[in-house]
């Protein structure tokens, strides 16, 4: 993906890769695709792949991976202890963030349990831009509570902020003055705020809030999973840094922050994960929860085809023309959507295009759960997975009320390097064709609510026969076509 100029009208965003291995995909029609989501109780996490046509429900785990990590896959070197694919996966570590330690686990989720182990304890509180669904439950069951402090601007669905993921310095410094520096238990920084609509943070803000860790001496803890998105934005909407390398701007990031943690199924389109830190205190503090929940030291739950994988992956994640495929897609759809009156989330960000609910379909209150209506009636309409960031994404308190969320958003993620500029084009399209009929889409209720984390397993019921409406309107409109 690059800057080429297209000489006949207006450019698209052009593939610096090609396709060597391809997946059949099935649209199957929209009689069964009525069937299949109620079945999943209205839940998309739970339809079964062979019923979706684009998987847009995540980035996580499913990017494309390049012939260099399939190869480095080949060789790796399976031992418990002391594995040379192991080895090789610390030195790029060392080499790309210039830290000296490294402990694999299994998963991003992983890390954070194990650093909410480490250092959250009853009653202290986390600062952060902003929560991601696991970063919370783990901070919580360990006794801490979140302290959200985005810039108002990053809870605004439309803007032309270039940084809606930066932190507000002023509401740290006065969470510090409230509670004390002791009750702080580090503050964490996101790359390219997941829940917000993967926006990015400016790495002026990131210094920033390390001079402000200084000087009260609280940890600064930087979850890397949507790094290189937020690499490129950087690198493309920060003036001050436009001519420095990738590698150069991810070294920086590496130096502020004390420890960096990950998601490699999204970093590194591998799977896997892993936390790194120069402080040895750190690194003996930490090191015996990587063998008591992941694994020894040298695999830390991952297989060693994946750390393979991952070394490789890091390595070309700082390459300009491998981390902008995706911002440059989500930029495309997002644009598309915005000029014909579809409510997106604005500027686009990273991760994927998301479709603001609260507007979308601002007659479905949102104890109806806009958002999850939304989901379960474009899979219906089109085979498009996309996942519900909203209310149900949220937990009710102790006493069982309903927590809003601040936004209603339907995640179209956008896996790296996975789907073509025509399909692309083609969810375009049936998300207009939804925006125009989107009066007949209805609310959803719960009818199985699990107590934690109930996206990934509750089911709902429609609260109306509004499907069915929309299934006529469709056939209507397309005829025998699917
Ligand atoms: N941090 C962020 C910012 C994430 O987006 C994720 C995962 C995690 C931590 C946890 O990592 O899945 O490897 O355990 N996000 C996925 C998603 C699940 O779909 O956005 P994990």
């Amino acid at each position: 993906m690059s800057e080429v100029k297209f000489y006949y009208g207006d450019s698209v965003p052009l593939e610096m890769h090609k396709v060597r291995i391809v997946q059949k995909l099935n649209l199957v029609p929209i009689e069964r695709r009525l069937e299949a989501i109620n079945e999943a109780g209205n839940n998309t996490f739970l339809l079964k792949n062979c019923d979706v046509f684009m998987d847009m429900l995540t980035d996580s785990g499913v990017n494309a991976m390049s012939d260099k990590q399939l190869a480095a896959m080949m060789e790796a070197d399976d031992s418990y202890a002391g594995s040379a694919t192991f080895t090789k996966l610390e030195d790029k570590i060392k080499e790309i963030f210039g830290m000296k330690y490294f402990l694999p686990a299994h998963q991003g989720r992983a890390c954070e349990n194990i650093l909410s182990q480490a250092y959250v304890k009853q009653g202290d509180i986390i600062p952060m831009n902003y929560h991601f669904t696991t970063t919370k439950a783990h901070i919580t069951l360990n006794g801490g509570t979140i302290e959200e402090i985005i810039i108002d601007e990053g809870l605004k669905t439309t803007s032309n902020h270039p940084f809606k993921g930066n932190l507000d310095i002023a509401k740290l410094r006065g969470l510090i003055n409230k509670h004390g520096a002791e009750k702080i238990a580090y503050v964490r920084l996101e790359a390219g705020t997941n829940l917000v609509g993967g926006q990015p943070i400016s790495l002026d803000n990131m210094l920033e809030v390390r001079n402000v860790c200084d000087e009260f001496g609280i940890i600064l803890v930087f979850d890397a999973s949507l790094l290189a998105d937020n690499l490129y934005f950087i690198k493309n909407r920060e003036e001050k840094y436009k001519d420095m390398s990738i590698r150069e701007i991810t070294r920086i990031i590496a130096d502020l922050s004390d420890i960096i943690y990950f998601s490699a199924r999204k970093l590194g389109c591998a799977r896997g994960g892993g936390i790194c830190t120069n402080s040895h205190e750190v690194y003996m503090k930490l090191r015996e929860y990587i063998t008591l929940y992941e694994g020894f030291l040298t695999y830390g739950g991952m297989s060693v085809r994946e750390i393979e994988a991952l070394a490789v992956g890091l390595e070309e994640t700082m390459d300009e023309d491998m981390i902008n495929q995706g911002p440059q897609f989500i930029s495309y759809m997002v644009e598309k959507l915005d000029k014909s009156g579809v409510p997106v989330i604005t500027p686009p960000g990273g991760l994927g295009a998301h479709l603001n609910a609260m507007e979308f379909v601002d007659h479905i209150p949102q104890k109806q759960y806009p958002a999850g209506a939304l989901a379960s009636a474009l899979y219906l309409i089109s085979g498009v997975r996309g996942m519900e960031r909203g209310t149900i994404s949220e937990q009710r308190d102790a006493d069982g009320n309903e927590h809003f969320a601040n936004m209603e958003l339907l995640r179209l993620a956008m896996p790296r390097r996975v789907f073509t500029l025509s399909q692309v084009n083609y969810a375009i399209d049936r998300i207009k064709w939804l925006y125009e009929n989107r009066k007949l889409i209805g609310g959803l209720t719960f009818v199985d609510e699990p107590k934690m984390l109930r996206f990934f397993f509750g089911r709902l019921a429609p609260v109306s026969n509004w499907q069915s409406e929309l299934v006529s309107k469709f056939k209507r409109d397309f005829g025998d076509s699917l």
